[in-house]
């Protein structure tokens, strides 16, 4: 049976549209926060996500609406995050209502997520508000975009919700839109507790916090409930609600949106899409659930000091704990030490990782250049998934070596169009569509993985000067000509600079880091050979010639103290430097070294 006063949706929309701006727009003025707490955006509570103004982890908040129609109206918001590294969570998010607001900025039209999220609410069965927001600026051509809409997305914009977020026209009628546009839940209250897991988080004053959704029945305080995925069973110590603020209640009926406290341990122990049941009374209908997505892109993380390293085990172990997608073993590596090796959904969590454990954490991290997830089909018709091209198998006993490719879509200005053609083409591309979108083309590429996680995104901001936007999906594993490029200096192989590559760049990345490296390693009193090899083969070589004078000549005879500084200040030196047979090699050159490309 529908639950006439309740409205799930949640927003979805391109990064910098102005989501979080109507999400706190549409709290403020059904009164769920006072102005002094609406101070500062409210959905986005992490500081990284504040900074950056992306959104990560879901949240969702309750809003009490009398309508045009004189009844009051429940509508729970659920936030998803804006990008494409988090399509699970935004999946799971997706699942917990019945419609969108799909907001697009009508000052820039539709861009690469806009579709990319529209697709997953269309996916996840919704229906679909277009907002415009942005109305107050001059170059706001809403007549252009709702077009766009059309033509693109597919969706009548006829009747599309003219906003500014910032000034706040049109937000009664987004408000009134979600009553009478958006359907209502469906549920029924006598039918066995069917809720789902949405999302989960570690609080620190109540342990672990559980958001869902009832489908069907209620769930009450002290009742005793079961997750159907793990089969694990607790006893429930606190439900409520977020207005965004904790509040608790004693029931939360079918169609409503909520929390749970239950003495749960860890995070890991609840399962993002399970179904939450009876103890006694199970549901014989549980949802789907999800399946989780597993990190597909790798890198190592090495403290620059040594004495570093249990800080930062202790600060992956806290990320992990709200984290469950981020892994993390530990590695060892001739040139860096000890560290991690660490699995992100990709690049974006990479980065987000990165920049959290060197602030929150006040870590000095040296990270290998990321690499993805392979799979290696050996002779003897057994798989290995292999992280780090270090450990790849003996080459002789490979059958083949599967890479993860993607589906790209890229939105640019017309004139960009053409370089970034190249750029695709150069990086292994598939040309898939080539279609125009107003005045921008949107194309799509088939692309591995391994050539989009270096510098595709800088490469293509730098040629679009900024005004492509690009969104991917992981689609298959493919069978790819790969081989293995060691890095040797003066003949010892340099485990942290070896890396897979196709057979095709192999020799241009080689002469590349070859070069790089003649620049970034000093002289020695030896000659050095720097090689880039695959297999036994050298494919590229430059040389470090010999120092002539040793440093110290120029103070023999001269004051000894002087000598002993020298001498003193090489030692220091040597502190950040590693050994490689005979060759010293500055953590520096590393660190440049991988951040090439
Ligand atoms: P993500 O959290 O990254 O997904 O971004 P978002 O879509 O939540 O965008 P956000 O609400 O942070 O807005 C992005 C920028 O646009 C901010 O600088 C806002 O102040 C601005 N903005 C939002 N709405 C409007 C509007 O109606 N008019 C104008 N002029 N600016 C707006």
């Amino acid at each position: 049976d529908p639950i006439p006063n309740i409205r799930n949706f949640s927003i979805v929309a391109h990064i910098d549209h102005g989501k979080s701006t109507l999400a706190d727009r549409l709290i403020q003025s059904t009164g769920g926060l006072s102005e002094r707490e609406m101070t500062e955006q409210v959905l986005d509570s992490m500081d990284i996500e504040k900074e950056r103004g992306i959104t990560i982890k879901a949240q969702t908040v309750r809003l009490t609406y009398p309508a045009k129609d004189g009844k009051t109206y429940i509508l729970n918001l659920m936030d998803t995050p804006g990008h494409v590294d988090f399509a699970y969570e935004v999946s799971r998010s997706l699942a917990a209502c019945e419609g969108s607001l799909l907001v697009v900025d009508a000052s820039q039209g539709v861009e690469a997520q806009t579709l990319a999220n529209v697709y997953h609410a269309l996916d996840a069965n919704h229906e679909i508000v277009p907002v415009l927001n942005k109305i107050d600026l001059p170059a706001a051509e809403p007549d252009r975009v709702k077009e766009q809409i059309e033509e693109v997305i597919g969706l009548d914009a006829s009747n599309a919700v003219m906003i500014s977020a910032k000034t706040g026209i049109g937000i009664p009628d987004v408000l009134e839109a979600i009553v009478t546009r958006l359907p209502p839940p469906k549920g029924d209250i006598n039918a066995p507790l069917k809720a789902l897991l949405v999302d989960s988080w570690y609080d620190a004053y109540l342990g672990v916090v559980v958001l869902v959704r009832i489908f069907d029945g209620t769930l009450k305080k002290d009742q005793r409930v079961r997750m159907v995925g793990t089969d694990a069973v607790y006893q429930v110590d606190r439900i409520g609600t977020f207005t965004p603020k904790m509040v608790s209640a004693d029931v939360l009926g079918p169609g409503e949106v909520g929390f749970l406290t239950a003495s749960i341990k860890e995070v890991a122990d609840t399962r993002v899409g399970d179904t939450i049941t009876d103890e006694r009374r199970g549901t014989t209908d549980p949802l789907p659930g999800f399946k989780p997505a597993q990190p597909v892109v790798f890198c190592g993380l090495f403290p620059v000091d040594a004495a570093q390293f249990d800080d930062l085990r202790n600060a992956m172990g806290k990320l992990r704990l709200n984290d469950a997608s981020f892994s993390y073993e530990m590695e060892s590596s001739a040139a860096l030490g000890f560290g991690f090796r660490c699995g992100f959904l990709g690049l974006l969590h990479l980065e987000i990782i990165q920049e959290r454990l060197s602030r929150e954490f006040d870590l000095d991290l040296i990270a290998t250049a990321p690499s993805v997830v392979y799979t290696i089909k050996m002779r003897d018709g057994s798989e290995v998934s292999l992280h780090n091209p270090a450990d790849l198998p003996d080459v002789m006993q490979i059958e083949e070596i599967h890479e993860p490719w993607i589906r790209a879509t890229i939105l640019t200005p017309d004139e960009y169009l053409g370089g970034i053609l190249k750029l695709c083409q150069d990086r292994r591309g598939t040309q898939i569509d080539l279609n125009y979108v107003g005045k921008r083309a949107m194309v799509v590429y088939d692309l591995p993985l391994n050539e989009v996680v270096f510098d595709f995104y800088d490469r293509l901001k730098s040629i679009s000067k900024g005004y492509a936007s690009f969104d991917y999906a992981i689609t298959d594993m493919r069978a790819g000509d790969l081989v293995k490029m060691q890095i040797l200096v003066n003949e010892e192989p340099v485990d942290a600079l070896s890396m897979l590559v196709h057979r095709g760049r192999a020799e241009s990345r080689g002469r590349a880091m070859c070069e790089k490296l003649k620049e970034l390693i000093p002289n020695h009193l030896f000659k050095i050979p720097i090689q880039a090899a695959i297999g036994g083969k050298v494919i590229a070589r430059e040389t470090i010639s010999a120092l002539r004078k040793d440093v110290t000549a120029k103070c023999y005879g001269g004051d000894v103290s002087r000598k002993r500084k020298l001498l003193d200040k090489q030692k220091e030196g040597k502190k950040r430097m590693r050994q490689f047979g005979k060759v010293e090699i500055p953590q520096e050159a590393f660190i440049a070294a991988l951040k090439m490309e």
